[in-house]
């Protein structure tokens, strides 16, 4: 049975117990909740992907409750360590060189030379990796494919049973996952658009390349389907960029609904991007519930400008829309 666990002191205290002894717990972060494990226990490591039925060889990010104790385990350079006192903690992972001597399992890693690591800032995580007192891999806490979660009842519809315990800290505040970032190149490269923008981060580096090196594609969508195109899909398919909803389509709204639209999910009525992407994950599982149940055949999805939180957000909603992919079937 899943504990649900309140992050109070003895809450806390348990799920770090259970977390040490080789147990999966799933906890909030900023971005989403993640599926944690020790990331030194390679047992554990295993039973994510069990519990996720997701490819093993997806490698995972490790979190930390510093920089410092982030940097023992992979090898920093100067623009890491830039782009790491900007924005740690907070929702940037950094895709580094693990040392020769870095304790976490080569499974979360999916065996590559790299490990991602992370310093989140909710202070529930961060408690509870101090608790803990070694670094946590965590994936998002979803069955593979399907949107990340954004609250405990969403891990629990796709994990309960599965994983010893859920610490439920409430929504998660920013909603899409953290900005995967490769910053050992000529330029920095953006692998995932995530919490931290774009411009934010050209502002601190100045220019950086995006996606995969044309070499290294092929190779990488072997070792990381998460950057498949289908990677966060509802159930329902995906039509994006449109004005309104057909009678068999629910909408997500982006801005004012278009008057005479039946099944609507409003990601932000003032077009705001923050409380888009906050709401965005909830959103496509709402109307995944409520179009199955009336029989709608699509959910359409009014256009987000591409700014700021607004790369993540379309990043996710192509996903979402892709043609469904080999992944599908794990
Ligand atoms: O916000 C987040 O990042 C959340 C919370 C829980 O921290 N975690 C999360 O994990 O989204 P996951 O496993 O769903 O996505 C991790 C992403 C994947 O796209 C994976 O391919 C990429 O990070 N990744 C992990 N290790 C990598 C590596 N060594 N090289 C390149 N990409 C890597
Ligand atoms: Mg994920």
């Amino acid at each position: 049975m899943t504990e649900l666990l309140h992050p109070d002191t003895a809450g806390i205290a348990r799920a770090a117990d259970l977390l040490r002894g080789g147990g999966l717990v799933a906890f909030a972060t900023e971005t989403v909740y993640g599926l944690g494990a020790d990331a030194g226990n390679a047992r554990a490591v295993a039973a994510i992907f069990a519990a996720k039925e997701r490819p093993h060889f997806n490698p995972l990010i490790s979190h930390y409750p510093d920089a410092e104790a982030a940097f023992a385990h992979v090898e920093a350079n100067t623009v890491a360590r830039r782009l790491a006192e900007a924005f740690w903690p907070g929702p940037l992972t950094l895709v580094l060189p693990r040392r020769a001597d870095c304790p976490v399992a080569l499974l979360a890693g999916a065996g590559l030379e790299t490990l991602a690591v992370r310093v989140p800032a909710h202070a529930d995580a961060r408690a509870l990796l101090r608790a803990v007192g070694r670094p946590v891999v965590a994936p998002s806490a979803n069955r593979s494919g399907a949107v990340s979660p954004t609250t405990a009842a969403h891990v629990l519809a796709g994990l309960s049973g599965r994983i010893d315990a859920v610490l439920d800290s409430g929504p998660c505040p920013v909603g899409v996952e953290s900005t995967v970032l490769d910053p050992t190149g000529p330029r920095p490269r953006l692998l995932r658009p995530g919490g931290v923008t774009r411009e934010a981060i050209v502002a601190l580096v100045g220019k950086i390349a995006r996606g995969m090196p044309p070499a290294a594609e092929a190779e990488h969508a072997l070792s990381s389907p998460g950057m498949m195109a289908s990677h966060y899909a509802p159930a329902l398919p995906v039509r994006l960029k449109a004005r309104g909803a057909a009678a068999d389509e629910a909408l997500l709204a982006f801005g004012p609904a278009p008057a005479g639209a039946g099944v609507v999910f409003q990601l932000s009525v003032s077009g705001d991007l923050a409380e888009a992407a906050a709401n965005l994950f909830a959103g496509l599982r709402a109307l995944d519930e409520e179009g199955d149940r009336r029989g709608l055949r699509r959910i359409a999805v009014m256009p987000v400008p591409e700014e700021g939180l607004g790369l993540a957000i379309n990043d996710r909603l192509q996903r979402a829309a892709a043609p469904r992919d080999q992944e599908r079937r794990h």
